[in-house]
Parts: C-alpha cells; sequence; structure tokens
C-alpha cells in the first residue's frame, strides 16, 4: 500500500494501545487489572445524560454551525467567566470533537515548516506526534523529579529561539500530574510576556488537583497577552465524559476562525447531542466534579504510599490530575524470560504478563525510566493491582536495598 509520506512520521497513540492489549487477554479469559486507562472510572453524571436525551428527543438531531450552538459557545464563555475569571465574545470560541481534536485544529491552523512547537517533557503522548503532522518540530524541554516535573523559567528562556512559534503548557500535566504553582507560573509568563512566543495551554485537568492552592489562569495572571493565547479545554476528564467527543478553545478571533475553516472542511461540527450534553455540564450543578476529585485525592494519596514502599520505586507527590508517574529504572538489569529489563517498556510488559496489571511505558511520554499509572480505577482494583505489582517485583530480585 502505498499511503501518503506523512503517515510515516507518526506512530500510533501508545496509551490506546495498552487498552487493546488489555482487551485482548481479557478474550483469552485472562483477568487483568487496567491501569493504564486515561479516563475517570466514575459514569457521566445523570443529569448530563437527561440533557441528551432530551436534546434527542427534541430532534436535535441536525448539523448544527461547525464550531458549536450559540447555547454551547454561550456555556464555554460562561464557564471559562466562572472557573478563569476570562472574558470571550462568541467569536472568540470553538467547540470541536474532542479535546485532541481542538489541539489538532490548532495545530494545523497555527504551524508551518520550521516552526519549533516548545514540549515540557515527559507530554502527553499526542503533542509531538500532531505536531510534526502539521508540519511543526517539537522541541522538547525535559524536566526530572528534581524539578517536580515543571520547567524553569531560566529553562524557557534559555529554550527560545527565533523559531520558536508555541509553548505547550499542560498543568495538571499528563503524565506526570505536575501542577505550576502561582509563583511558578509567574515566572514563565515573565519570560513569555517578554517573547513573542505563542501559548497553547491546555487545561483538560483543571478540576483534578489536590491539596495545592488553585493557581490563576496565565491569562489571568497577564490579560495583555490574550492574542498570544489558546485556552484549550474538554468535557472528557471533568465530566467523565471521554466518550461523548467534546472539546472547546477560546483565543483570538482570527484562529478560532482558521480552526473552524479546519474543522468545516473535515469533521464539520461535533455531535448535536453531546453539544446539548455539554451544555448541561458546563451551566449545571458542579457537585459530580467535586466527588471525582475527592476520591482521586484520597486514592493519589494511596497509590503513592503503597509505591514509595516498594524497594527501588520511586514516586513524586503529582498535585493533580488522575496519574503517578513513578520511576523504575532501578529494575533495569534485572533479568526475566532468558533476557534483561532495560527499558521502562520492558518492564511495562513483564508487569503485564507477571503481574496481570496494565501501565503504560514512559517511552511514550518522552521517558524510558518511568512508567505511568493512572488511579482512575476503583480502590479495590488499586489495592490488588499494587499487591500483584510489588509481589512480580519482588520475585523480579529488584534493586539492592538503598536504590
Ligand atoms: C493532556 C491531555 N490533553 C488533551 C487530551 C484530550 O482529551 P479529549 O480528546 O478526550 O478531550 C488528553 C486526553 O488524554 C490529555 O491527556
Amino acid at each position: 500500500m502505498n499511503l501518503a509520506k506523512r503517515l510515516q512520521l507518526i506512530k500510533p497513540s501508545p496509551t490506546l494501545m495498552v487498552t487493546v492489549q488489555v482487551a485482548a487477554l481479557r478474550r483469552q479469559g485472562i483477568e487483568v487489572i487496567d491501569f493504564g486507562a486515561g479516563e475517570p472510572d466514575f459514569d457521566t453524571p445523570e443529569h448530563i445524560k437527561e440533557a441528551a436525551i432530551a436534546a434527542l428527543r427534541q430532534g436535535q438531531t441536525k448539523y448544527t454551525p461547525v464550531g458549536g450552538t450559540a447555547a454551547l459557545k454561550e456555556a464555554i464563555i460562561a464557564k471559562l467567566q466562572r472557573d478563569n475569571g476570562l472574558t470571550y465574545s462568541l467569536q472568540e470560541v470553538t467547540a470541536n470533537c474532542g479535546g485532541k481534536h481542538t489541539l489538532f485544529n490548532a495545530f494545523h491552523a497555527l504551524f508551518g515548516e520550521g516552526d519549533e512547537v516548545l514540549i515540557p517533557a515527559p507530554y502527553w503522548v499526542s503533542y509531538s506526534d500532531m505536531a510534526i503532522l502539521a508540519g511543526g518540530q517539537p522541541k522538547l524541554l525535559p524536566t526530572s523529579e528534581e524539578t517536580g516535573f515543571k520547567i524553569t523559567a531560566a529553562q524557557l528562556q534559555a529554550a527560545l529561539g527565533p523559531q520558536s512559534k508555541a509553548l505547550i503548557l499542560n498543568s495538571p500535566a499528563n503524565p506526570t500530574g505536575a501542577a505550576y504553582s502561582e509563583a511558578e507560573l509567574r515566572q514563565l509568563a515573565d519570560v513569555i510576556e517578554r517573547s513573542n512566543v505563542f501559548v497553547i495551554s491546555d487545561d483538560v485537568y483543571e478540576k483534578f488537583l489536590y491539596d495545592s492552592p488553585r493557581c490563576p489562569h496565565l491569562l489571568a495572571l497577564k490579560p495583555h497577552l490574550r492574542d498570544r493565547v489558546l485556552v484549550v479545554n474538554s468535557v472528557s476528564k471533568t465530566y467523565a465524559m471521554t466518550g461523548w467527543r467534546l472539546g472547546y478553545a477560546a483565543g483570538p478571533r482570527e484562529l478560532i476562525t482558521a480552526i473552524e475553516t479546519l474543522q468545516s472542511q473535515s469533521t464539520s461540527n461535533p455531535n448535536s447531542i453531546t453539544q446539548a450534553a455539554a451544555v448541561a455540564a458546563l451551566t449545571g450543578t458542579q457537585e459530580p466534579v467535586e466527588r471525582m476529585a475527592r476520591e482521586f485525592a484520597k486514592r493519589r494519596n494511596y497509590v503513592v504510599a503503597r509505591l514509595r514502599a516498594i524497594p527501588g520505586i520511586s514516586c513524586t507527590l503529582p498535585e493533580g490530575a488522575f496519574y503517578v508517574f513513578p520511576r523504575v529504572s532501578a529494575y533495569f538489569g534485572t533479568r526475566w524470560q532468558e533476557k534483561t529489563i532495560t527499558s521502562a517498556m520492558d518492564l511495562s510488559l513483564y508487569l503485564l504478563q507477571e503481574a496481570k496489571v496494565a501501565v503504560v511505558a514512559g517511552e511514550g511520554f518522552g521517558s524510558a525510566d518511568h512508567i505511568r499509572i493512572s488511579y482512575a480505577t476503583s480502590m479495590q482494583n488499586l489495592e490488588q493491582g499494587l499487591d500483584q505489582i510489588e509481589a512480580a517485583l519482588r520475585r523480579l530480585g529488584g534493586p539492592s536495598p538503598g536504590t
């Protein structure tokens, strides 16, 4: 098959591949605990489902304006005002088929040959491939446990050059759970202000921030950067609506128009029924979101404590999202089935086969020393899965005490 060259530049999403592996094992009757999920394990709140059913019954089953109905755009505007203190007009917001689609559209609208896209690493799997697909050039800004997986202002300053078109900010972050404090964000904002880099602020995990005080939005700190920031969000994680597919953006009018033009020639509008559900999600009670966040906070504490008790595993306490990103490199050099484990990928395979727990290897996120564990699963699964991981790692012989 003679496929387009651009397909040689990208790989399938590794997080979605884990889902496929788990499904395959389950089909063989093997019980697997899935710590790979990038989605809340909670059901979509009832009032949101009811809004979708009502929309269906009322015949809201036809094309809508490409970037979403006026009702949805009003709901997005109201949300951004209420939660983030940001003021936008109808022409400055758009709705798309998931946050991933919002980013895809935005990258294609913004990036071209030679444009550098600054991506703090570890990063969400799709940023770099999407940037490449759009013709841009990802430039990774490495972070580590020492800086809490956050870039520093000095690092950003040093990375910025004439080709730097945009910076991706994702706080709280996937896969590390790291979130910038107000002081840290202010320092980054000062550097951004002095440059002319465009910022894509991916806020999809904003509601899942645990004991840290809520940090103002970059644009609330620097409102005059309005023309240089695209705010991206989604109903997926916040409202347990990953399957419904609705993301949205707010930003400079010209960019929003470009996104809608692209969308008009590709998917057209996001699903009309989902749009009605999203209006209910954004404008209705936020109590289910708060309940989910309280539950995630408990699970995060449990998972981090359990991981830290396993010899050789080190794990930062993530501020938000629903992932932990432990360092597993102390297990490299151990042997399994005549082979030496040398990477997160090898260890993940070992855990899948021997512990019957699916985790995501760090390679796809830009680190071969870490694995991602999602705690968007029940406490019972977490307890059992961590028991199995711990037992399997102990069987591996593991690192010498103290590593
Ligand atoms: C950091 C980040 N941004 C965006 C998305 C896109 O989510 P969705 O397309 O479901 O809105 C995800 C999903 O995993 C994510 O982790």
